[in-house]
């Protein structure tokens, strides 16, 4: 809203957020600064599978903090991409009868996609085939080797494909030869390789871990690395004889480089190293955002691989948790992946990405369901935040035309809920910085808490009854001010939603720049401003028709509200008579079951094709654990014809069934077959 104020972008405002030095590039007025950089990066994600819910786990994490650190005033890159080489890879490719290079790009488009849909941000997608990365690994490999830090031996170990790494002897012993990952037995394998002196800077690396405690993180995660690197760290095999996927040696072409050495190197390859302009502005990373399992190769080799190179060493290595399932760790095997792009187009972009960001603490382990994703939906989106929004903008159309009142002099409550709001910013500020970023949607929505319950106390329905004018200003107003404020700080976190919440609150049909500069000044939305309610920003999901199809009983709403505000008490209401022209609105008919099938992936569904005499159509209905397909066809029952069109799991339904049911009972209601099909029931 600082377009209200008047041009409060620029320098002024942008110390105000407290970040900026002056220095470098902004020209403003003749005096020019510098933005800090932020440089972030993703794994790079193996194109051996499309990508899932876990997957985009990370990249949805990512791409947040990476809004937040541009709203923020940050001059942000953001990497990510694909690890291509490898032969798990040419394996893959070789089943797939596909060369490994067209296997990949195939994969490659679909996961690219899957960021379209997700809407990530990211700045360059670096693929490991790709020349500009091919050459730079090959003169690192050179130059390490050259500084004797690589040296060529011979090496036999027991082998995993899968992982691409060796278990020593003893591990193989304590394992039976199988991989405890991939559930394969280790093959043994005699290569001569090229070996990588990591022995020589463990004693480095540790000194560097002690004295930069934020380097490896979270904490539990820097005290495994710790004690590893303390268990002594063996050098490195990093050439492979055994397949040709890969970076080739330039002065031994039959080896290729070992594909973590050179997937490790793709976040400075990507910027240009070791010349490149992007390189010089942007490395060292801020943040190497993984899982926890990749960990290990980030805060040793990579950190070694750099100590070699002379270049400085990665800010901050930062391991989350895992997405988990009930039934385990998610696997293409296990046949228990969950598909983001499935559940963008069934609940919305803006829940998806929330439920990702809030449900899990940052840096935990967290159990992934959709009934979880629902109940947040519900909980979160629907209840308290759209909530918040749709029953405000109501009290202004129904008190105040719609007019942002001038506000009057604020009261203790007004002053409590003002200073909660305004010191949100720097809250979040601080979460984020230390990637706490389901504490950071957290606290952002105990002020929308804090909102609601202002509402609920200061009741601007009784006060615009009671015709206490200057009083309903003074709340009308500190809700609208709390509003910007949320719908301002929500931008990294509800992609579309804050956007829309601007627009509904008329503040104009997107954020401007500008906003953020205001999130700690109070007055900044003009009296006078018209608002726009509009659809609710995030509907509640009917949780049985979501997870099983079968839609929920409708809540019944009271027929007399109790405040002016229906929205505001929703009431358990007694059943009501209906007159006969409601009942013949519905339009009941008989109609005769022509096939049956289970819908795919479900275990309630099925999907029912019904002759209704005019025309044949599709029904699906929650009804499978009741009949089998097969007990169904031939049957004549009783249908809703003109019930609106629902989509189920991609099926367009048309019309529901009748059945009586009873206890954990239910039949289908039914009719002679000497009825045609499409006789109207009255
Ligand atoms: N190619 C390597 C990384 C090389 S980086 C130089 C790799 N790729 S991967 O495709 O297997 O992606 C692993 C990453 O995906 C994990 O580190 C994590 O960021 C993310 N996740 C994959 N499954 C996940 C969950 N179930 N839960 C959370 N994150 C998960 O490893």
């Amino acid at each position: 809203m600082g377009a209200n104020k008047g041009g409060t972008t620029g320098p002024s405002s942008l110390m105000d957020v407290g970040l900026f030095v002056l220095t470098g590039d902004i020209e403003d007025g003749g005096v020019s600064m510098a933005k800090p950089t932020f440089y972030i990066t993703t794994p790079i994600y193996y194109p051996s599978d499309r990508l899932h819910i876990g997957h985009a786990y990370t990249t949805v994490a990512t791409d947040t903090l990476c809004r937040w650190k541009r709203l923020d005033g940050y001059d942000v890159f953001f990497l990510t991409g694909t690890d291509e080489h490898g032969q798990k890879m040419q394996r893959r490719a070789e089943k797939a009868g596909k060369s490994p290079q067209e296997f990949v790009d195939s994969i490659v488009v679909t996961i690219r996609d899957l960021w379209d849909v997700l809407k990530i941000q990211y700045d360059d997608f670096i693929r490991t085939t790709e020349d500009r990365h091919v050459a730079r690994v090959k003169q690192i490999f050179e130059k390490i080797y050259k500084k004797g830090d690589i040296y060529k031996a011979e090496y036999e170990g027991w082998y995993c494909a899968d992982c691409e790494a060796y278990f020593t002897e003893t591990q193989h012993k304590d394992l039976d030869g199988r991989c405890p990952d991939h559930d394969r037995p280790l093959e043994r394998l005699r290569e001569e390789s090229y070996f990588f002196k990591l022995s020589k800077y463990s004693q480095r690396l540790l000194e560097h871990i002690d004295k930069n405690p934020d380097f490896i993180q979270p904490e539990s995660r820097r005290n495994e690395m710790v004690s590893f690197i303390k268990s002594g760290l063996d050098d490195l095999c990093v050439s492979r004889t055994t397949f040709s996927w890969g970076v080739p040696v330039d002065f031994d072409p039959k080896h290729v480089v070992y594909v973590w050495f050179d997937a490790l190197t793709n976040y400075i390859t990507a910027l240009g190293y070791p010349d490149g302009d992007l390189y010089k502005k942007y490395w060292p990373a801020d943040v190497h955002l993984m899982g926890k399992e990749i960990v290990r190769f980030h805060s040793i080799i990579w950190p070694i691989i750099l100590m070699a190179l002379d270049e400085p060493l990665p800010k901050k290595v930062y391991g989350h948790g895992w997405l988990i399932l009930e039934s385990g760790k998610m696997s293409k095997t296990k046949g228990n992946v969950v598909d983001p792009v499935h559940l963008v187009a069934k609940y919305g972009l803006d829940a998806v990405r929330y439920f990702l960001l809030r449900e899990i603490p940052f840096g935990s382990d967290g159990v992934y369901s959709e009934e979880a994703l629902v109940a947040r939906i519900n909980a979160d989106l629907a209840n308290d935040l759209g909530n918040l929004l749709n029953r405000t903008l109501t009290v202004f159309e129904r008190s105040s035309g719609g007019l942002v009142p001038a506000p009057g002099r604020l009261g203790t409550q007004d002053e409590a809920l003002k200073r909660q709001a305004l010191a949100l910013a720097g809250e979040v500020r601080g979460l984020v910085d230390r990637l706490e970023i389901s504490n950071a949607v957290a606290a952002t929505f105990k002020v929308v808490s804090a909102a609601n319950k202002y509402i609920d106390e200061q009741a601007p329905w009784s006060l615009a009854k009671q015709g206490k004018t200057e009083r309903l200003g003074t709340v009308l107003y500190v809700l609208a001010e709390v509003l910007r404020i949320l719908a301002t700080i929500l931008q990294p976190f509800l992609i579309e939603g804050a956007g829309k919440m601007w627009s509904q609150l008329g503040l104009g049909d997107s954020i401007p720049g500008s906003a953020w500069a205001d999130l700690d000044r109070w007055g900044v939305v003009r009296p006078g401003t018209q608002v726009k309610k509009g659809r609710p920003l995030f509907p509640r999901i009917d949780t049985k028709e979501a997870l099983d199809g079968t839609p929920q009983a409708p809540a019944k709403v009271a027929a007399t509200p109790v405040s002016p505000v229906a929205e505001e008490a929703p009431q358990v209401e007694e059943p009501t008579d209906i007159s006969i022209e409601a009942f013949q609105q519905v339009d009941l008919r008989t109609a005769k079951i022509v096939a049956a099938e289970q819908v795919k992936g479900t275990q309630k569904l099925l999907r029912l094709v019904v002759d209704i005499g005019s025309e044949q159509r599709e029904i699906v209905s929650g009804i499978a654990d009741y009949y089998t397909p097969e007990s169904l066809v031939g049957k004549t029952i009783i249908v809703i014809v003109n019930l609106k069109p629902a989509k189920i799991r991609g099926v367009e339904s048309r019309g529901m069934l009748l059945a009586a049911t009873r206890d954990e009972r239910l039949v289908l209601l039914t009719s002679d077959n000497d009825i045609p099909p499409g006789s109207k029931i009255s």
